[in-house]
């Protein structure tokens, strides 16, 4: 039996995870660790084990089948603490096993293939341009523009809302309630306030698609749940709730991530400026490089599951370390370089087996418009402060960074 080794407790663990990363995938593909708050875990952190971790059928997400097995004491809250979080919210499919994430799947599966979001490219392309067009503005004497909140953020926001019909001028409201949902270790009333106002925020949008349909996703969903009963009241929300926070919370991640290490790479950047058509690949190796998630996927162990020569006990935690897998260099040659030529793909970014994230041909689109029009509008973008100064997001699901003050010429 290992004992469990301290993660994320050291105060810089968010502003370099990939340091303790590259020590625990020397050690083995498998580490029991535990969190700040005495939460005990394993980390996944090989490319190979990962892999078949994540489509592993022993390896199930509904907390109510943990229940049935006993529950260990030591549960991490965003791993879904139902005394903290309204219940509707983690009825999603990202917390269900099959047949019920078969069916809340095949619910929204065809609105994402790449020929259906291909279809939203013009729109997407407009909103990209209306963006740019208001910070080549502010920026234009010099100063520094914040590119998260003037672009990084506003641009995947604004198509989850059109896509879902969530009007956008809640979008404030919406990133409020979800901040408090993604860090580690929220205030209980914190957290149980801010989880009851999206429920209820929620509650409301569908009576009013109920009264009065649109052409949006989430009329359809309603639909699927008042004519056909393919969903229930609590799934109908969480899913609500899933595909916005999933729709942008990630997104927002894969441009600022890949922007600022663009930025720390001069010649990378210059390589793609010279040559867009290498954007495509580029945001694949934005991903692997850097990607939007941190340890975001948990899962547990429905009967004791052996992982290189640990045997991980029936109904513990396992958390698929998606940036360590990413930066195994038995998989990526010279994994820490940024490389916008580098090919092959099979990064573990977008997740792997079936829960596989559905919004990958949307993020993929939007990654390629963002990149594509940042690099031909701004050729001389940089980083107006030290790179030392960009402050990582303190949070164990998604990794991005707070701020990324930039000069645009
Ligand atoms: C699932 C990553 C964008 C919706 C996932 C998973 C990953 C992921 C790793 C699987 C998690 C696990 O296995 O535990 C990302 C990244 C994105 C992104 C890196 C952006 C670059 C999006 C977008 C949407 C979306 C734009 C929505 C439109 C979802 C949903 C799931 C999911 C609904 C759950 C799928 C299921 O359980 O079957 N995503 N995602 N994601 N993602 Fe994404």
């Amino acid at each position: 039996m290992t004992d469990a080794v301290p993660l994320m407790l050291a105060p810089g663990f968010f502003q370099d995870p990939e340091a303790v990363y590259a020590v625990l995938r020397e050690e083995g593909p498998v580490r029991k660790v535990v969190f700040p708050n005495g939460w005990e875990a394993w980390v996944v952190t090989r490319y190979d084990e990962a892999r078949a971790a994540l489509a592993d059928p022993r390896l199930l997400k509904d907390l109510r089948v943990l229940d049935q097995l006993g529950r260990p004491d030591s549960v991490p809250v965003q791993l879904g603490d139902e005394s903290l979080f309204a219940e509707a919210l983690h009825h999603h499919m990202l917390n269900l096993d099959p047949p019920d994430h078969t069916r809340l799947r095949r619910l929204v599966n065809k609105v994402f293939t790449s020929r259906r979001v291909e279809a939203l490219r013009p729109r997407i392309e407009e909103i990209t341009e209306e963006l740019l067009d208001a910070i080549a503005v502010r920026g234009a004497n010099g100063g520094p523009v914040d590119l998260i909140d003037s672009f990084a953020f506003p641009l995947p926001m604004t198509v989850i809302c059109e896509l879902l019909g969530v009007p956008f001028e809640d979008r404030e409201d919406f990133r409020a309630w979800s901040a408090v949902a993604v860090v580690d270790d929220p205030g209980e009333e914190e957290a149980r306030t801010s989880s009851y106002a999206m429920v209820a925020y929620f509650s409301q949008l569908i009576a009013a698609k109920r009264a009065n349909a649109g052409e949006d996703l989430l009329s359809a969903l309603v639909q699927a749940r008042d004519d056909k009963d393919q969903l229930d009241d609590n799934e109908l929300i969480g899913m609500a709730f899933l595909l916005l926070l999933a729709g942008y919370e990630t997104t927002v991640n894969l441009i600022g991530n890949g922007v600022f290490a663009l930025l720390r790479n001069p010649d990378q950047f210059d390589r793609l400026r010279a040559e867009p058509s290498l954007v495509d690949g580029a945001v694949e190796e934005f991903l692997r490089y850097d990607g939007p998630l941190n340890v975001a996927t948990s899962r547990f162990t429905s009967e004791p599951v052996r992982v290189g020569d640990v045997e991980i006990p029936r109904g513990e935690f396992v958390l698929v370390s998606l940036a360590s897998a990413n930066h195994d260099e038995r998989r990526f040659p010279e994994a820490g370089r940024l490389d916008v030529t580098r090919r092959g793909g099979g990064h573990l970014g977008f997740g792997h087996g079936i829960h596989y994230c559905v919004g990958a041909p949307l993020a993929r689109l939007e990654g390629e418009v963002a990149f594509r029009r940042i690099l031909d509008r701004f050729p001389k973008l940089s980083l107006a402060v030290e790179p030392g100064e960009v402050r990582w997001r303190e949070g164990s699901t998604f990794r991005g960074v707070e701020h990324l003050p930039v000069r645009l010429f």
